[in-house]
């Protein structure tokens, strides 16, 4: 589907943005292996998120909608208990690196997973190869890909250093270490989202974090009571960035998730020179935090400079690093984003379909192997942009068409619904006040 996205005038009014969704998949999930019944509020409803919620209910859980969007009642099957099941994971990554964490160490069951074409492209092996050191059974598609099965097995601990900062990784094999002999420890080349061990912590579990090193010992009843899902940073981070690039805008967003881990992108904006003001969290590398803290941001348009994007920022801001290539477009000076080569087996190679989405937009943008350098003209043109299947795209693809001097075509706009349905209608009510 194409839908054009014209030059607009100033961005008001406050909004909350959808739940988050890397938060949402950890509660259904997390939910899901606990004995008691967890209560959940601002679950993402989306398609991803729904992948998980199906995934859950085939895998043994009671999920109960309540009547106010977001809330759910999810009960079981519990730690040990998964019922043997196919999940069809779509589009959803996290789903698919985070599920076989928890299966693979329930012996005697089988899993199979599978999902759309892009998630058939998208490497397994990452979370195969420590599961496997652990002791885990795992068949997959040429070794590394979907479709893929997980035998489970006796699993015993392991330490293991990412060998990228990748969150969906060490969420994998922490979950897993619940279920093993021994110690499990997983050591950060980079700290990435934390929202697992967070969640771990206060289910009770014994989670340390040490420097670089987060250890778990097993586990046999998760705890939780309760979760609140707060707004997504990466879907807020469209309207903070049309905010910022749209002269004389202003605009609130309510709800937010504060966490540090999340924030990168605010950091790397307020550094580019547009206004975002708030009360996020403060780096707190050294200690698990039970707590998922929220804020509200106040949020105008100012001109904007350059930036360097450093390795060590990547994994908290990786995906918006899309969008930090558009402010790029409108800045004074270059823009350079390195150690980002992850973002090629994200929902899209996304060095190569941002670089030569922007670039078709009337961009001056060169990919790396690793990320990409923009030289800003102050503007940019407009024209057509794929969204090749990815959500992200198609987002940023609407907002540049908002700040391009001729507007923006974005083919492919149904994929929004991914992380974000009601996306579309969310960017109107902020160009109606
Ligand atoms: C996620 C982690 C990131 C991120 C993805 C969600 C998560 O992936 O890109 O959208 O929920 O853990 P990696 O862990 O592969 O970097």
């Amino acid at each position: 589907m194409r839908r054009h996205f014209e030059p607009s005038g100033p961005l008001r009014g406050t909004l909350r943005a959808p739940g988050d969704k890397s938060m949402s998949h950890r509660a259904a999930l997390f939910g899901a292996m606990s004995a008691d019944p967890v209560q959940v509020t601002g679950y993402l409803e989306a398609a991803d998120t729904y992948a998980t919620l199906n995934a859950i209910r085939g895998l043994g859980a009671l999920v109960e909608e309540g009547a106010t969007p977001g809330t759910l009642t999810i009960r079981g099957p519990g730690l040990r208990a998964a019922v043997e099941a196919h999940i069809d994971v779509g589009n959803a990554g996290t789903l698919m690196r985070l599920a076989p964490g928890w299966l693979a160490g329930q012996p005697g069951g089988k899993w199979s997973f599978d999902g759309d074409e892009s998630i058939r492209r998208r490497p397994v092996d990452r979370v195969a190869s420590p599961l496997r050191e652990m002791g885990a059974w795992i068949d997959a598609h040429d070794g590394r890909f979907a479709p893929f099965t997980v035998h489970g097995m006796p699993l015993r601990g392991i330490e293991y250093r990412l060998p990228v900062a990748s969150a969906q990784v060490k969420s994998c094999v922490l979950m897993a270490g619940l279920l093993a002999s021994g110690t499990t420890t997983v050591i950060e080349p980079e700290p990435s989202r934390d929202h697992t061990e967070r969640l771990l912590a206060r289910a009770g579990c014994r989670i340390t974090r040490d420097g670089d090193r987060i250890s778990l010992t097993q586990h046999d009843e998760l705890e939780l009571g309760s979760i609140h899902v707060p707004g997504d940073p990466s879907s807020a981070a469209f309207h903070i960035a049309a905010a910022v690039l749209v002269r004389g805008s202003r605009i609130v967003v309510s709800d937010m998730s504060a966490n540090w881990t999340r924030t990168g992108f605010v950091r790397i904006v307020e550094r580019m020179g547009g206004i975002v003001l708030g009360d996020l969290e403060a780096p707190r590398a050294g200690e698990i935090v039970h707590e998922e803290p929220v804020c509200e941001l106040d949020v105008a348009a100012g001109p904007l400079v350059g930036t360097v994007v450093e390795p060590s920022e990547v994994p908290l801001a990786i995906d918006e690093l899309p969008l930090v290539a558009l402010l790029g477009c409108f800045a004074e000076g270059e823009t350079v984003v390195t150690g980002a080569a992850e973002l090629r087996v994200k929902e899209s190679d996304r060095i190569a379909t941002v670089v030569d989405g922007l670039r078709g937009l009337g961009a001056d943008i060169e990919g790396t192997e690793d990320g990409f350098v923009v030289r800003g003209t102050g503007g940019l043109r407009g024209g057509t942009i794929p969204a090749h299947g990815d959500h992200r795209l198609a987002m940023l693809g609407a907002v540049a068409g908002l700040a391009s001097a001729e507007g923006v075509t974005v083919d492919g706009i149904e994929a929004a619904a991914v992380s974000y349905p009601g996306f579309e209608a969310d960017l109107a009510s902020l160009l109606r006040t």
